[in-house]
């Protein structure tokens, strides 16, 4: 064990270039991702608040980061916050260092007047002491619609620019894709997370001006992953557009905007969602969220 008296304390790595290269090299060596890729992609939340200890040689051995992600939950507008990039290297674990940077990251947001604070976790019981709750996360399956009419649609591919540009642009001007719960802005983690996720396809609906996010599965499955840009097609054009016609469909948030029913599943293999915050803001069951939305 290390002594933690020699650690610096710094909030402002975002701006310097040396030690936000060593925060990236934190979340390598524990996540295992590289979160450099961003860089092609129009680069890093511009509202991320990085909380990181630092040793006499730069190297970043805990991190925590807020940020900024707008929510409608239950049909309203709340000012959330999430939390992400928690990671403390091996040799200076249980010195409190973690609890540190999380009652630094809910001082900044208390600060900011954030309403919510939400983060994904496979260890809830990290957060529970903090007054995080977790909320069970659902998909919907049913039977597909009847087939729509539609103009078609083109794929999106993230090696090329303008379609980055495309999708920044729906991504800004998104309708939430749920009423009972969905990021409102959450630009940089669904281009992270649709780089990494070569099963996930994109392609654009021109007519409605909507990205579709799916993939497909065994047995004829269509799973709609995401919808980004101004309007929300029923899925039945969707399916039109796409030229699918899928046995059975999932849709990975509540289908309140597709003009179709599905049943409501637990997500039990998922990240455990937690959400800090007055109990009126606890979304209404069930619902869901995309896995482009995770953080
Ligand atoms: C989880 C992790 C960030 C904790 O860092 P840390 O600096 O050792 O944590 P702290 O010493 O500040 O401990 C804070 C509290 O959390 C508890 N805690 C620490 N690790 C825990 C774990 N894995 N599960 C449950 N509780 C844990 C501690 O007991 C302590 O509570 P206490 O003060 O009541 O004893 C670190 O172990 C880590 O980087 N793990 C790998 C990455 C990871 O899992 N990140 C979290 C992803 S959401």
């Amino acid at each position: 064990m290390q002594a933690r008296h020699r650690l610096t304390f710094r909030s402002d790595h975002g701006g310097d270039p040396a030690a936000w290269r060593a925060f990236a090299d934190l979340l390598h060596d524990t996540f295992g991702i590289d979160i450099t890729i961003l860089d092609a992609l129009g680069g890093p939340d511009p509202t991320l608040a990085p909380f990181g200890w630092f040793d006499a040689a730069g190297t970043c051995v805990a991190s925590l980061c807020a940020f900024s992600i707008p929510l409608v939950i239950g049909g309203t507008f709340v000012r959330g916050a999430g939390l992400q990039s928690g990671a403390v290297r091996p040799q200076w674990r249980r010195q409190g260092l973690f609890r540190d940077l999380i009652g630094a990251a809910l001082n900044h947001c208390a600060a900011e007047g954030f309403e919510a604070v939400t983060l994904l976790t496979d260890t809830p019981a990290l957060y529970t002491p903090f007054g995080f709750r977790p909320l069970p996360l659902y998909r919907f399956e049913g039977p597909p619609p009847s087939r729509g009419a539609t103009a078609g649609a083109r794929p999106l591919d993230l090696r090329n620019d303008a379609d980055i540009t495309l999708l920044r642009r729906l991504l800004d001007a998104r309708r939430p894709v749920a009423d009972r719960f969905a990021p409102l802005r959450q630009v940089e983690m669904f281009l992270f997370n649709a780089a990494l996720s070569p099963d996930i396809r994109l392609a654009f609906m021109e007519d409605s001006t909507a990205a579709i996010a799916w993939r497909t599965g065994d047995g004829g499955l269509f799973d709609l992953v995401d919808i980004a840009g101004p309007t929300i097609p029923p899925l039945a054009d969707i399916l039109a557009a796409l030229d699918l016609s899928p046995t059975r469909i999932v849709t990975r948030f509540s289908p309140d905007h597709l003009d179709w029913q599905g049943k409501a599943v637990a997500e039990s293999d998922r990240l455990t969602l937690m959400m800090r915050g007055a109990e009126a803001l606890i979304p209404p069951h069930p619902f869901g969220l995309s896995p482009l939305a995770e953080f």
